[in-house]
């Protein structure tokens, strides 16, 4: 059966004949040359920037987002760009021409791989390959990001919107004058629980993790990649310390250039699809460290069955104390994060239990069926419970979002090979970090509807188990920090959707006994520009919103508020970054964002859905799912998930939603609450297509010349 694993990403190499030119072999010496001076360049700053000891006075735990692959393609992306910007400003080549000598001078790691899909395969690539079949490498790990407008870089390449030295408002005076909580700013919704946030983030781990190396940036020599925030001496928070400067390094850069990608262009070390990757791993090599080869069952932790285990515990050689280990690496980031990764890692081994019961199944192919099964679930909870909740009804019908009711025999959707997944930039970038204004900073503990202890989110980032594990163990019978809450999340209300992030978050991100702490607001500004992110203008008018104009002319759609705070720190409107004004807008209809951040997580999410062949509701494909079953799945919600896998003894029907009359309170021990497994249990032959039972040798292997490039390993 592993097999078929490895026949989907199967890679045979192929060397492109470069057609040798024949004119302008000076222009490639040239080239050449040049390339050599930039590499030498680059490696000379690093030395003298590791010499000044930029990577070991890391002052936090930062989570290590960067790869060994990341690294090397990070190194020869800085090399090429600086190159190139060499090439046309100082040697005066011709912009075609170098695009062009560059990309034939690109190392072996850039180039053109071909792959090899199985599409009778019903199971998932662990690296989303072959999702596509015909563009294998759409949606998998390590693509670019895909744009919706173009960049806006400095100077068109790759500094930063606004500039190196910028043009614009630094980024923590935006904090500071428009998102820090400035002592009574705090609101909280009316219907979302806290539950939106933190599934918004498990979910968002699912689906993007852009990559950048753990450099340190405030020292006497910065590394290249170094774009660190700077503070003044009048700040509330950081001026009563020495802290003048905050890290921030660049994400890495893809190979450059590329095919239709002439810029500085970041990327995506997840697969993009809903895939549950965050629950198994983005790789083969670390989906295999988290299973036990047992009956299909993932690892849990030797000392407290039920959570995730310690790193050390499955990574040989690993010497780590008590730090934990999922599918994502963000896993311990805060501790509701961590339960929902607990969660899903108890429903992997609950169904998995029960298909070994059922069934002769062997480990593979229980694991395999349970994980399909996993990913069916979050897509369900996402399309029918929380996308409802952020985007609003409207969004839900103008972008075809809604899932089809389930009628005889019917409710199925259908694959869109013509859709490409990937990820956009402004969604990772901007967009989907709307979250972050709905996180509360005192979570709270409930055991049933009691309140029964809270905690500070500043007080327990990147601490792994503490609270899930033992923490308020005692509360109740079998009760465990995990339970306490979960229960919190589901009865809690999140905080508004405004401008204002807290400040366990806006001051004090990763504090820790050693560390003051840093600023997200700060940070997700500083990353749009990074990420050459256009103006929130641009996307007005991208998203038919009509643009603003001077600061006399208020929209309607900003609140007055909101609109002073935006004219006190930007010169101009056509300044304010997609971040800052996205969250300036009021919320659509029904959801949790404003209008052109809801037009940005639409389209991908309606790419999600239309450009995933193993979309859970999609007929005609391999991994297609019976009527029976997909009705099954189609009435799960997340409420049933955690009663079948905590301690609670009762949950609103839509957890994402505070409870009402008609969001009635349910008992955990209706019948209704539990999936049927017994009718995931059988090896049904898919009845469109029949293709579960062609045999391997039949299902062919086709070779496909793609354009971008990937290097298969971490
Ligand atoms: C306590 C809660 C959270 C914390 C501490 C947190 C922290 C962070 C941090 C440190 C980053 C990287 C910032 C950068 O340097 O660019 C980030 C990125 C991001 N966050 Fe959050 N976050 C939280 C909750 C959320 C929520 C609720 C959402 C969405 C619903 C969300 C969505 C994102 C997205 C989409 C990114 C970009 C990820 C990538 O492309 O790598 N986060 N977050
Ligand atoms: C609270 O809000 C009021 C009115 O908006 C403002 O005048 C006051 O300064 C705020 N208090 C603090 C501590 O920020
Ligand atoms: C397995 O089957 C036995 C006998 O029907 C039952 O008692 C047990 O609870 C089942 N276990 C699981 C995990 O489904
Ligand atoms: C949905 O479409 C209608 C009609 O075109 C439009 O008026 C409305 O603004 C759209 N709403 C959203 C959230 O896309
Ligand atoms: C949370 O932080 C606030 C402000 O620092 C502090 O007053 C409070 O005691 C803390 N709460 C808990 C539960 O630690």
């Amino acid at each position: 059966m592993k097999a078929t694993i490895v026949l989907g990403i199967l890679s045979v190499g192929l060397v492109l004949a470069h057609a040798s030119s024949s004119g302008n072999d000076e222009e490639k010496l040239l080239v050449e040359k040049v390339i050599q001076e930039s590499t030498k360049k680059y490696d000379e700053r690093m030395k003298v920037a590791f010499l000044n000891g930029a990577q070991s006075k890391r002052n936090h735990r930062e989570l290590k987002k960067s790869t060994k692959y990341t690294q090397e393609i990070g190194r020869i992306s800085s090399i090429y760009l600086d190159a190139f910007k060499e090439l046309i400003n100082k040697y005066k080549v011709d912009r075609t021409s170098a695009l062009s000598h560059l990309r034939q001078a690109q190392p072996a790691e850039c180039e053109q791989e071909e792959l090899g899909c199985d599409s009778a395969s019903k199971y998932r690539s662990f690296r989303g390959t072959c999702n596509n079949v015909a563009n294998p490498y759409w949606g998998s790990v390590n693509m670019p990001n895909l744009r919706l407008i173009p960049p806006a870089y400095d100077n068109a390449i790759d500094d930063p919107r606004g500039g190196i030295i910028s043009t614009l408002p630094p980024s923590r005076e935006i904090t500071l004058k428009i998102h820090r909580d400035s002592g009574n700013d705090s609101k909280y919704e009316n219907v979302a629980t806290h539950m939106v946030p933190q599934f918004g983030q498990f979910l968002d781990h699912d689906i993007t993790l852009t990559p950048v190396d753990n450099l340190a940036c405030c020292g006497a020599a910065q590394p290249e990649g170094c774009w660190p925030i700077s503070v003044e001496s009048t700040d509330p928070y950081y001026g009563s310390s020495p802290i003048r400067c905050l890290d921030f390094v660049r994400s890495t850069s893809v190979c450059f250039p590329q095919a239709g990608i002439e810029h500085r262009e970041q990327m995506n070390i997840h697969t993009s699809y809903i895939d549950a990757g965050m629950v198994y791993g983005p790789t083969e090599q670390i989906a295999a460290v988290l299973r036990t080869y047992r009956k299909g069952r993932l690892a849990e932790n030797a000392q407290y069955p039920g959570f995730l285990p310690y790193r050390k515990e499955v990574v040989p050689g690993d010497e780590s104390d008590g730090v934990i280990i999922a599918g994502d690496v963000r896993a311990n980031e805060m501790p509701g994060l961590t339960v929902m990764h607990s969660l899903f890692l108890r429903e992997h081994n609950r169904i998995a239990a029960s298909l070994a019961n059922l069934t002769d199944w062997d480990d593979e192919k229980i694991y395999q069926e349970t994980r399909r099964i996993i990913a069916a679930e979050i897509q369900q909870v996402t399309y029918t419970e929380f996308l409802p909740s952020i985007l609003g009804q409207d969004a839900m019908n103008n972008y075809s979002l809604a899932l089809p009711p389930v009628t005889n025999n019917n409710g199925y959707t259908k694959y869109d090979a013509t859709v490409d997944a990937t990820i956009i930039s402004s969604f990772a970038t901007a967009a989907y970090r709307f979250g972050h204004t709905l996180v509360n900073g005192l979570i709270q503990l409930m055991l049933d509807d009691q309140i029964v202890g809270s905690y500070n989110v500043s007080d327990n980032y990147l601490v792994s188990n503490q609270i899930i594990e033992n923490e308020h163990a005692d509360e109740g019978q079998g009760v465990t920090g995990y339970d306490l809450i979960l229960n919190g999340l589901i009865r809690q209300q999140a905080q508004a959707f405004d401008t204002v992030i807290h400040k366990d978050m806006s001051d004090k991100l990763f504090k820790s006994a050693t560390f003051i702490g840093t600023d997200l607001a700060a940070r997700n500004v500083q990353r749009g520009r990074d990420h050459g992110t256009p103006s929130y203008n641009a996307f007005r008018r991208f998203c038919n919103i009509p643009a603003l104009t001077t600061w006399d002319n208020k929209p309607d759609d900003i609140g007055q508020e909101a609109w002073e705070r935006l004219r006190d720190v930007y010169a101009d409107p056509e300044d304010i970054d997609l971040y800052t004004g996205g969250l300036s807008q009021i919320t659509v209809e029904g959801g949790l964002s404003g209008p052109t951040l809801v037009c940005i997580q639409a389209i991908q999410f309606q790419r999600l859905m239309q450009g995933d062949r193993f979309f859970f509701t999609h007929s005609d494909q391999a991994g297609s799912f019976t009527p029976e079953q997909l009705a099954a799945l189609r009435s799960r919600t997340l409420g049933d998930i955690i009663c079948q896998n905590s301690a609670l003894k009762s949950t609103a029907k839509n957890v994402f939603q505070i409870t009402s009359t008609e969001n009635p309170m349910e008992s955990c021990t209706a019948s209704s609450r539990e999936l049927d497994i017994s009718l995931f249990a059988k090896d049904i032959v898919s009845p469109s297509t029949g293709a579960a039972s062609l045999p391997y040798a039949a299902a062919g292997l086709t070779l496909y010349i793609v354009t971008l490039t990937l290097r298969l390993f971490i």
